[in-house]
């Protein structure tokens, strides 16, 4: 049974690629780190009791900034493929943190790859690094491939640049079998509240079910080549599959701007939007409902609430044509700008060419970027009809808007 190793495994993609494996037959050993509130969330349907025969999925506490507990941990689990996806992966916040971002994110992997070094496993580790479209930044050529040169905007992308090289030296300087994974942007249900995609299917959701009135957005005229994660971690797997070592862009070869992704998420719940203003004074207004209402009205979910009806689970599709009297209205302003969004130095549009991966990985993304917002909103609605059960019997729900 072949091993993996994958640190950041209680993140987005981390997540994802665990499950993969898991049904590919690996054993699975995830690095997760300490923290005061429980951060396993996105893998606990994959947790199997250590008492359990066949256990194929372990978790082990580590940090990429803690170079002696790294080597422990490889040298324990003697894995055959090592997946580098930790980092502190947020652009925005990479302005604020920069030293630790270099730590985790540029010198993190180094010292992963040293422990593979120390302990003398160069040819029997495959290693995957967890690279970025990011490193094209200020873009020099569109669309972008494994050719076009780096160019990056953010703390963050200076130390994947690191990274990125690091990789690199050590497949020419000790031969390893060292890939870096250019992903381009990809998101999920289960994506990071803060990233901006999942940030607008959450107000939207929540807007929906009149859980909360307007957000805050920064730059909409941002591009993004936006696939979705589930995809992506495929070609992770596929990269470490080939004979020989290389880098591969990934991405899905279309380009949509923030303010289409904001359009695209409002009209999962049949709501259109339209754009007045200019800058930092633009607004984003509801112009048409459809006044559509399902099965379940926003009278029956009352009922149900007080107890007059039996409640039963909402599925997803139905909040999507239910609009509750408490909810938006034609003439609502439901999304401004807030200037703190705005980045230093932005990445205006990230367009990538990912034929080299089709051609020699035969990766193809299959979930297009219509189908990948509407799961994300319809499991956002799944869970803001958690929060207005909660807030409809009493209890305080958090407001989320100012994120
Ligand atoms: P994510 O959801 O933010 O997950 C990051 C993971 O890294 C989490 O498990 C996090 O742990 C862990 N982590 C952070 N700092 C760490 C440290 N010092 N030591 C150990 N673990 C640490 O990111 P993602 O979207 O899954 O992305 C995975 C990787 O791909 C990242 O390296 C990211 O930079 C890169 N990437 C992402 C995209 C994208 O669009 N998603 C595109 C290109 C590249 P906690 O859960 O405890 O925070
Ligand atoms: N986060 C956020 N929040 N971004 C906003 C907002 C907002 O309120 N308003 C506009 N944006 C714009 C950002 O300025 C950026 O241009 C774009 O939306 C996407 O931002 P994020 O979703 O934060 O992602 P990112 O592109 O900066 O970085 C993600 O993708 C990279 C790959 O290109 C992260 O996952 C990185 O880890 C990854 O490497």
């Amino acid at each position: 049974m072949k091993k993996a190793l994958i640190t950041g495994i209680t993140g987005q993609d981390g997540a994802y690629l665990a499950e993969f494996l898991l049904g590919k037959r690996y054993e699975v050993h995830g690095i997760k780190r300490r923290s005061s509130s429980l951060n396993t969330g996105r893998v606990d349907h994959l947790y199997q009791d250590p008492h359990e025969e066949n256990v194929r999925f372990f978790m082990h506490y580590g940090d990429l900034t803690d170079a002696t507990n790294l080597i422990r941990i490889v040298q324990e689990v003697q894995p055959d493929e090592m997946y580098n996806l930790a980092a502190q992966s947020h652009v925005m916040v990479s302005f604020e943190t920069a030293e630790y971002t270099a730590n985790a994110d540029a010198l993190g992997t180094l010292r992963l790859l040293e422990a593979i070094r120390i302990l003398g496993m160069t040819d029997s580790v495959r290693f995957y690094q967890a690279s970025t479209s990011e490193l094209f930044g200020k873009v020099q050529s569109v669309p972008q491939n494994e050719k076009t040169p780096f160019y990056p905007r953010s703390p963050y992308g200076v130390a994947k640049l690191y990274a990125y090289w690091i990789c690199v030296n050590y497949r020419e300087a000790y031969s390893m079998f060292a890939c870096n994974g250019i992903l381009f942007n990809h998101e999920s249900p289960i994506r990071g509240e803060t990233f901006v995609s999942r940030k607008i299917t959450r107000a939207v959701a929540r807007m929906k079910l009149g859980l909360q009135k307007k957000f805050y957005l920064g730059n909409l005229d941002a591009k993004r080549d936006w696939g979705h994660a589930k995809d992506f971690v495929k070609a992770m797997w596929l990269m470490l599959q080939q004979k020989k070592p290389d880098d591969f862009v990934i991405a899905t070869g279309e380009s949509h701007s923030v303010r289409e992704f904001v359009e695209l998420a409002f009209r999962e719940i049949g709501a259109e939007i339209q754009w007045k203003g200019k800058g930092a004074k633009e607004v984003g207004i509801i112009s048409k409902i459809s006044g559509q209402r399902s099965a379940v009205s926003g009278q029956e979910m009352k009922k149900a609430i007080r107890g007059a009806a039996k409640p039963r689970r909402l599925k997803s599709d139905e909040f999507a044509s239910d609009f509750s009297e408490r909810a938006l209205r034609a003439g609502d302003v439901v999304v401004e700008i807030d200037p703190r969004y705005f980045r230093p130095t932005e990445v205006d549009e990230l367009l990538g060419d990912a034929s080299k991966a089709r051609k020699a990985l035969g990766w193809e993304p299959r979930i297009s970027f219509e189908e990948m917002i509407s799961s994300m909103v319809k499991a956002d609605l799944e869970e803001a009809s958690r929060d207005q059960l909660c807030k409809d019997s009493g209890y305080r729900v958090l407001n989320y808007s100012n994120e």
